[in-house]
C-alpha cells in the first residue's frame, strides 16, 4: 500500500492524527481540508468530509482523483441497531448499504439501487482482518463487532424508525456516510473499510452524554488507527 486515505468524521480525531504526521501539506478542495503527510513513514491523507452521503462521496472521489489513494478508511460514530452492541463499542464493516435508497414505487426492494449490479458494497477483507487483530491488541477492553453498516441522510433518533431499519436490513449500526464512501470506492475499484464507534442506540436511550462519549471514542479510534496505519 502506497497511500491511505482516511475520512474522519470528528474534528478532534482528524486534528490529533494531523498532529502526529510529518511533512504535512494542506489543500482545500470542495471546502474540505486534505492533510497529506507521513505517519510512521506511511503516506496518508486525512480529511473530514462533513456530514451526509453527498459530502462523503465527493470527498472519496477527490481522494481517488487528486491523491491517488490505494485504499480508504472511514472512521466516526454510529447508532447501534443491535441490543448486544453497546455505546463505546466498535463496529467494523463487512459491507455497507444505503438504507434510504427507495425505489420501491418502481418495483425494487428497499435499499436497492436501480440499474446497478449491486447495492451492498463489500469491505476489503485484508483491511478488515488487520483492523480486527489491531483492535484485539490495542483496545482489548472494547467490544468489537463485525457486520453490515447502513447509511442514510437521516439521524435516527426514533424507536419506530429504528425498528423499521432493524426489520428491513440485517445491519449492525447506522450512520450517514459509510455506504456513500463504499459505493464510490466500489465504482473506482478501491479497497475500503468503515470503522465506527457507537455513540447511541439510535432511539434516544443513550446513557452517556455525547461529550463524555466523544472523548472515549476519539481516544480509542486514534489508538486503533495509529497501529493500523503502522502495519498497513
Ligand atoms: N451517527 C451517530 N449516531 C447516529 C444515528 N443515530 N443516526 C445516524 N447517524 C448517526
Amino acid at each position: 500500500m502506497k497511500r491511505l486515505g482516511i475520512i474522519g468524521a470528528m474534528d478532534e480525531e482528524v486534528h490529533i492524527l494531523k498532529g502526529m504526521m510529518q511533512d504535512v501539506s494542506v489543500e482545500t478542495i470542495a471546502s474540505m481540508e486534505f492533510n497529506k503527510g507521513l505517519f510512521h513513514g506511511k503516506e496518508i491523507v486525512v480529511v473530514r468530509s462533513g456530514i451526509g452521503k453527498v459530502n462523503a462521496a465527493i470527498c472519496t472521489q477527490i481522494l481517488v482523483d487528486r491523491y491517488h489513494v490505494d485504499a480508504v478508511v472511514n472512521t466516526g460514530v454510529a447508532g447501534s441497531l443491535r441490543n448486544e452492541i453497546d455505546i463505546a463499542d466498535i463496529v467494523l464493516s463487512t459491507d455497507a448499504q444505503q438504507h434510504d435508497m427507495d425505489a420501491t414505487g418502481f418495483g425494487y426492494d428497499l435499499g436497492i439501487i436501480p440499474r446497478m449490479e449491486r447495492s451492498v458494497f463489500e469491505a476489503d477483507r485484508a483491511l478488515l482482518e488487520l483492523a480486527q487483530s489491531v483492535c484485539a491488541e490495542v483496545i482489548p477492553e472494547v467490544g468489537v463487532h463485525t457486520g453490515r453498516v447502513i447509511s442514510g441522510d437521516q439521524f435516527i433518533s426514533d424507536g419506530k424508525k429504528k425498528e423499521e431499519l432493524v426489520s428491513n436490513f440485517d445491519a449492525y449500526c447506522t450512520e450517514m456516510e459509510g455506504a456513500a464512501i463504499a459505493q464510490t470506492a466500489y465504482l473506482n475499484n478501491l479497497p475500503f473499510l468503515i470503522i465506527r464507534a457507537i455513540s447511541d442506540k439510535a432511539d434516544h436511550s443513550a446513557e452517556m452524554t455525547y461529550s463524555e462519549f466523544e472523548e472515549i471514542a476519539i481516544k480509542n479510534t486514534v489508538k486503533l488507527l495509529s497501529e493500523f496505519i503502522k502495519r498497513i
